[in-house]
């Protein structure tokens, strides 16, 4: 068996995503100036990294949140489309504010097509969604994100957030694994 880090390539590299991060906060700046109650909604645990560089170059106003959610009976590459809350928003607030969800990738899109019906059916003002990767040969339901860092191919990828079994979420850069080499 090769080892992981050997079957790696990298897909966005760390001054590419430096680059994306300072186009999205510059984006997001721009369409939220005239909203003064925002939530930055970072999904667990994907978005730690992407969400963290983002929010230090962004100049709106703005609180973070958490959620973190899990699909039912979810193997490495697959969905059942059934989206379970692990750990929830709570906020008697939420109609005042305007919430963008931070995350990771937008795959099957279902994880986004339900948090947005949720966030919705609790009262949000507005959700939109902020997305490091968008996997659009893969959507199951047809699902726009709001802003995108970058389009990839349908390959799986780690780091800077995203994980292989848990691990490699630190890598500091995305990489694809080549499925080649087993
Ligand atoms: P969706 O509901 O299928 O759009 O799933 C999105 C979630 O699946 C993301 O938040 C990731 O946790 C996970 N995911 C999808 N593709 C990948 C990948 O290539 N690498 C790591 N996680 C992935
Ligand atoms: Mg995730």
């Amino acid at each position: 068996m090769t080892p992981m880090t050997d079957r790696l390539h990298i897909l966005v590299s760390a001054e590419e995503l430096s680059a994306i991060t300072s186009r999205l906060a510059a984006e997001i700046d721009r369409d939220y100036a005239d909203h003064p109650r925002m939530i930055l909604l970072g999904i667990l645990k994907g978005s730690i990294l992407f969400m963290s560089d983002l929010m230090k170059k962004m100049k709106t106003v703005c609180e973070i949140d958490f959620m973190k959610v899990s699909s039912y009976g979810r193997g490495v590459r697959s969905s059942t489309g059934e989206v379970q809350v692990i750990l929830d928003l709570f906020r008697e607030d939420i109609r005042q504010y305007d919430i963008l969800i931070v995350e990771d990738i937008v795959d099957s899109g279902h994880t986004l097509t339900f948090l947005t019906r949720y966030l919705l059916d609790k009262g949000a003002k507005s959700v939109r969604s902020c997305v490091l990767l968008d996997k659009p040969s893969r959507r199951e339901v047809p699902y726009i994100p709001d802003y995108v860092g970058t389009v990839i191919p349908d390959e799986f990828v780690l780091g800077y957030g995203l994980d292989y079994d848990e691990k490699y979420r630190n890598l500091p850069y995305v990489a694809a694994v080549d499925q080649s080499k087993n």
